[in-house]
């Protein structure tokens, strides 16, 4: 037997997987219909010839922000479509499009002009972006809505000089993402001032919400019966604690069906969830740790040395252990305290100053916060 088709025919819990995948536009979204309303009742605006507001999404990661955009920009291309005025939106992905000059060389591009990604100068892009807002030969205006997921990313990196050129261009409309409320710091009082935007925000899901959602999504991607009872409420109360996290709640379910099919099981049961939700805080943790610069892996390799052999982790004998390690090509003592400050910050270690009793000072204690299994298979990988 062929192996493709051995794989192919193998019994699943899933009729189709897509639909838990993170990238899938459900045409539903359960809990969302009053943001969804909201957003086309500024944008609603485009469709009579008039330029819609700016609009500014706050809401913590999961709570729906970028699947919302998506599906108003959908229904507003649809009903554009029967109506004759020249109504575009585009979506950029501003961890894709990091600065001004990149996410106006795209824009353009989605028109139809040739701007290179570099080369250029600023000015020149930004003419021949405006120049896109000439009547056309139609003597139609273009309303031109410009979804920017993610802004916080651009502000931080690039500041705010494509909100200042978008602000400025006549018939462009702004639907800014954002994880933080607080992004506007980034944002300069002269720019400020010309985006009067119109704020909308996304609370977490709460455990029945994300029950809802989780129940839509598993019609579309579980074959019949196969969930047993406790698995979509208990995936949606393991997500509520986590800040309400659409995402994760999906992810905890897919992986739970993904367990089930190695474990040949015909259902999907709790226990599996649950098995579900420590696969998953094992990755993170392991990608936390692969991605860090090799010198603090070092000073984690050495506090992880430490920890199997039960010793005490003294910043001292901390570095004593890592220049050790690290053959020759060490940081200073000084150093060593900022990643340790660091590693801390992504919950891989705590710290706990202790006095050394009368006299003696004090002194810092650090801890290994993850699984010393975990870490050796991160580190060594
Ligand atoms: N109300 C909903 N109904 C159905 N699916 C939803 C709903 N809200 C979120 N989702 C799904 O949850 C996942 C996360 O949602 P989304 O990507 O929109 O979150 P986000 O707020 O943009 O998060 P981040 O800040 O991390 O970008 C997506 O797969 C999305 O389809
Ligand atoms: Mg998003």
């Amino acid at each position: 037997m062929n192996v493709f088709d051995e794989l192919e025919g193998k019994k699943s819990v899933f009729k189709d997987r897509r639909f838990l995948d993170h990238r899938f536009l459900p045409d539903k979204l359960p809990h969302r219909e009053e943001q969804i309303r909201a957003i086309a009742k500024y944008w609603v605006e485009a469709l009579k010839g008039v330029t819609p507001p700016d609009i500014t999404i706050y809401g913590k990661t999961g709570t729906g922000k970028t699947a919302v955009a998506k599906f108003a920009m959908k229904q507003l291309n649809e009903a554009s479509k029967n109506s004759n005025v020249n109504v575009r939106t585009e979506y950029i992905r501003c961890t894709d499009y990091t600065t001004e000059y990149q996410v106006l060389a795209r824009l353009c591009q989605q028109f139809g002009k040739d701007v290179p990604y570099r080369g250029w100068t600023k000015a020149e892009v930004i003419n021949t972006f405006r120049s896109l807002f000439k009547k056309n030969v139609f003597g139609q205006d273009l309303i031109l809505i410009v979804v920017l997921d993610e802004i916080d990313i651009l502000l931080k990196n690039d500041g705010d000089g494509l909100l200042y050129t978008l602000t400025r261009t006549d018939n462009v409309s702004i639907l800014s993402i954002s994880n933080y409320v607080d992004f506007k710091k980034f944002i300069k009082p002269r720019v400020r001032s010309s985006l009067r935007d119109r704020e909308i925000v996304f609370p977490p899901y709460a455990a029945p919400q994300l029950v809802d959602i989780l129940n839509e999504r598993s019609k579309l991607s579980f074959n019949d019966g196969v969930l047993e009872d406790d698995v979509i409420p208990l995936c949606a109360a393991l997500a509520a604690r986590e800040e309400g996290d659409a995402r994760y709640a999906l992810d905890l379910l897919r992986t739970a069906g993904e367990i089930a099919d190695e474990q040949g099981s015909d259902v999907v049961k709790g226990e599996f969830v649950r098995e579900a939700k420590e696969y998953i805080e094992h990755n993170k943790v392991t990608d936390i740790i692969m991605t860090l610069p090799s010198q603090q892996q070092r000073v984690l390799e050495a506090i992880l040395y430490l920890t199997k052999r039960g010793e005490e982790i003294t910043s001292g004998r901390l570095y004593e252990v890592y220049k050790k390690i690290s053959q020759g090509d060490f940081v200073s003592y000084r150093r060593i305290f900022d990643f340790v400050n660091e590693l801390e910050l992504l919950g891989l270690i705590s710290t706990n100053t202790v006095s050394k009793g009368r006299g003696k000072g004090r002194t810092n204690i650090i801890k290994l916060q993850c699984d010393t299994s975990v870490l050796e298979n991160a580190l060594w990988m």
